[in-house]
């Protein structure tokens, strides 16, 4: 892996609160750009917002307000939610930002310096929730309603310009089956590639009857297809067709553009033709995860079951936005769907409490029992047990760099837990209370003591990422400040003579919500 790292979340329409969905995404990417940072590469994370198209349009109408009065308000939402949440993104663009519509204008103007761009007129269907243009097959299969809203699709006839999409579709499918533009999880890959493999239309990319948006440079009456206008923030964030393009040369191409599966297609074929039409690289990676349900059912504002901040706030202040984190990441494989319950968040805050709290804790305390804090010497001979602790120890950082690379997100939290729950069931087998009873067996003691407490230290440090602020915590209390550690530093092992901080539970018990 190279030495920088760039990773990326959608930008949100600011139509609404922010909610479960969002944050998903935007504390994956958040997780990832962590452990990149602590690695010590060249680490920047983008998220933002979604300003312009239609659906601003008819939100703003429905609440009787303008879309900039609405967008204003909901970005601040988001803003402010990212901060509750312990996101910390590098940057945060705005598509109604000077900065990022002077740069579209030069984007489609270079795209009209291609060839790639003329006008003709457009007569089809078109999903007004997801700003998508939809083929009549698709449409008839799915009843001329909306696959993700369920609302009608809306028929269009109007003179547009296009974009030459067509040209770019067999380059576009080469890079995505040799992986030059990887597509993850793998089905996804094969779902595009067989969209791909019948596509003949080029894209409509602008719109006569809407005046909300980027005017298109070389005829304003017309704005830019909002989805042009969006994809394009990945580089215009970074300063691209601006004065100063130095931070483009810095981070571009992306290592990671991390999007929900409904919004593959256009950062799997429209992104790159766009990219491929401008004469910039491609991204490395597109990671499409799964939606989440609220206890197996589709989260929807009518049925109430929609999982919003608040209620993410509420098991924050009650859990520890950590173990909020934790669950997320946790729920499972990435890629899969996932679903919200009350009773798989308490399975795994209590996995939290069994397996890291009273892990570090139990081990602490022996430590300073037996030991006064302080950490003593290895032992020459190693039972088979203490060398099967120190493989698991060993392994943890190429194993949890590689699920990183791979964006395995629910590996990178399993794999410190494992260790956890191998260092546990280390102390249980070589029972240190026991050992500290015979003095004959102090050098066995120091040797368990010391094995445990490097386990559960670097099983903390992996988990710095998911849950920065309980991971330091549980560090201050092996009285290691990691605090501008990183690589190879903060992976180094407590030295022998080191002494431990008091050890108090990470994790609290707490009761269960009550089930109003
Ligand atoms: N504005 C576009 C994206 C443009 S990117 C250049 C958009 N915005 S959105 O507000 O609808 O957000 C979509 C993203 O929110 C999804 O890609 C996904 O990351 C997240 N989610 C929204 N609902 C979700 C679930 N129910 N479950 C998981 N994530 C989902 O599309």
């Amino acid at each position: 892996m190279s030495d920088r790292y760039y990773i990326t979340t959608p930008i949100y329409y600011p139509n609404g609160e922010p909610h479960l969905g969002h944050f998903y995404t935007t504390v994956c990417a958040d997780v990832a750009a962590r452990f990149n940072r602590l690695s010590g590469r060249d680490t920047w994370m983008l998220t933002g917002t979604d300003w312009h198209g239609i659906k601003m349009v008819k939100s703003a109408e429905e609440k009787n307000t303008t879309p900039t009065a609405l967008a204003t308000k909901h970005d601040e939402a988001f803003k402010a939610a990212w901060k509750q949440f312990g996101i910390r993104f590098d940057d945060y663009i705005s598509t109604h930002e000077p900065r990022h519509m002077n740069a579209v204008a030069e984007i489609v103007n270079r795209m009209l310096a291609s060839g790639d761009i003329y006008l003709g007129s457009y007569e089809g269907w078109y999903d007004e929730g997801q700003e998508e243009f939809i083929t009549e097959t698709e449409a008839k299969s799915a009843d001329y309603k909306s696959v993700v809203s369920g609302r009608p699709l809306v028929r269009y006839k109007e003179p547009t310009y296009f974009f030459r999409l067509t040209r770019y579709v067999k380059p576009v499918y080469n890079a995505i089956e040799r992986d030059e533009l990887m597509i993850r999880p793998i089905s996804r890959k094969n779902e595009v590639l067989s969209k791909l493999r019948g596509w003949d239309a080029d894209l409509s990319i602008s719109r006569s009857t809407l005046t909300w948006g980027v005017p298109m440079p070389n005829d304003p009456s017309h704005v830019l297809y909002v989805w042009i206008d969006a994809l394009s923030n990945y580089i215009t964030a970074l300063g691209y067709a601006s004065s100063d393009e130095s931070r483009f040369q810095q981070y571009w191409p992306a290592d990671v553009h991390l999007i929900g599966k409904e919004i593959l297609w256009f950062h799997a074929v429209y992104w790159p033709a766009m990219l491929m039409s401008l004469g910039v690289a491609l991204p490395k990676l597109l990671y499409a995860h799964g939606w989440w349900t609220a206890e197996g059912k589709k989260m929807s504002k009518t049925m109430g079951n929609f999982i919003d901040l608040q209620r993410l706030q509420s098991y924050g202040e009650k859990f520890s936005i950590d173990a909020v984190r934790y669950y997320v990441l946790r729920a499972a494989p990435f890629g899969n769907d996932l679903d919200f319950s009350d009773a798989d968040f308490l399975k795994s805050y209590a996995e939290l409490q069994k397996v890291l709290g009273n892990c570090l804790n139990r081990v602490g305390k022996m430590l300073g029992r037996y030991r006064a804090g302080v950490i003593g010497a290895v032992s020459q001979s190693l039972e088979p047990i203490d060398e099967q602790l120190m493989q698991q120890i060993d392994a943890l950082p190429a194993a949890l760099e590689k699920a990183y690379a791979q964006m395995d997100l629910q590996q990178v939290v399993l794999l410190p837990i494992e260790l956890a729950r191998a260092t546990n069931g280390y102390v249980d087998s070589t029972e240190p209370f026991k050992l500290a009873k015979d003095p004959a067996k102090a050098a066995r003691l120091d040797t368990v003591l010391h094995l445990a407490i490097q386990a559960i230290r670097r099983a903390l440090v992996g988990l710095l990422p998911v849950m920065p602020g309980k991971a330091k915590e549980g560090l201050l209390q092996l009285g290691d400040d990691v605090t501008g550690k990183t690589g190879a530093a903060l992976w180094a092992h407590l030295p022998l003579g080191h002494k431990i901080a008091e050890p108090q539970p990470l994790f609290p018990q707490i009761d269960p919500p009550s089930q109003s």
